[in-house]
């Protein structure tokens, strides 16, 4: 271990990306499904306001980091999620032209996120990115390592995903480093990721039902089921996550103990044709 950076970090590479979302033509873009449509548009719509209070949050404590090497790392960091954030835009804008709402819901979030920043303090911002971006990540290695998942999707979101997956690996274990060198308490952490693991779900279903709703489509029993299965099936999302979940309360987790390098080694690849040079 190098001061507070375990060897397994991967390297925290900042890829300028620029995919054509312009060419996003057909409403349900993904498997004609408009509840995974939906629901992909929320989380979409989730990123840019929930990204930049994760930023935000990290760079609050910069100054209390002396280890070069980490701070190195929120450099990266900060410089990752910005690119998410302005491709995650672009893609909302698209959406939003086909009838998804997922403008609005960057700006839900965006309240919702005022909202908890005024109620609470720098130390609780900061845990609750560490949170989030532990869902972040084992959702990213659980779409990498499930790629039947990604099928049926328009290749500008499925690729999108892919490199957004990929750097939400490299740079998982970057806020949890800072917030544990500059002090913070792992019961901090349980007591807000417990709040978390309720409320996010909650919201994300609930708007998903918005965007159908406003959107006015009406998914089919079957459609209905097939996007249930994603979620809960034998190799649904929520079915697979469940175990990297819970490693998160224990008293020696960190991010670096789920080691993805060779698993990213794998998909860089894949993205290599989007980057801008
Ligand atoms: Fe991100
Ligand atoms: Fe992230």
């Amino acid at each position: 271990m190098t001061g507070s950076i375990p060897l397994s970090t991967p390297m925290i590479e900042v890829r300028r990306m620029d995919f054509d979302f312009g060419k996003l033509d057909q409403q349900d873009w993904y498997r004609n499904n408009p509840v995974l449509t939906a629901f992909m548009s929320v989380l979409s719509g989730t990123f840019p306001p929930g990204e930049q209070m994760f930023i935000e949050s990290v760079r609050h404590y910069k100054d209390r980091v002396s280890d070069p090497e980490l701070l190195a790392h929120v450099a990266d960091f900060t410089r990752q999620e910005a690119h998410h954030t302005k491709q995650h835009k672009l893609a909302n804008e698209a959406l939003e032209s086909l009838g998804w709402k997922a403008q609005e819901i960057e700006r839900r979030v965006e309240k919702a996120i005022g909202f908890f920043n005024r109620k609470r303090t720098p130390r609780e911002r900061l845990a609750a990115t560490v949170c989030l971006e532990h869902i972040t990540a084992i959702v990213a290695e659980y779409v990498l390592t499930h790629p039947q998942q990604l099928e049926g999707m328009h290749p500008s979101i499925k690729y999108m995903m892919i490199w957004h997956a990929i750097e939400e690996i490299e740079h998982k274990s970057v806020a949890f480093d800072v917030y544990m060198t500059t002090g913070g308490k792992r019961s901090t952490l349980r007591r807000i990721m417990k709040a978390i693991s309720v409320l996010f779900p909650a919201l994300t279903v609930g708007r998903t039902f918005y965007l159908l709703w406003a959107a006015r489509r009406m998914p089919s029993w079957a459609q209905t089921k097939e996007a249930w299965t994603m979620l809960f099936g034998k190799d649904g999302m929520i079915t697979c996550i469940k175990a990297p979940f819970k490693d998160f309360y224990r008293d020696d987790f960190h991010p670096e103990d789920h080691d993805n390098r060779e698993l990213i080694e794998r998909w860089k690849a894949e993205i290599e044709a989007w980057k801008v040079s």
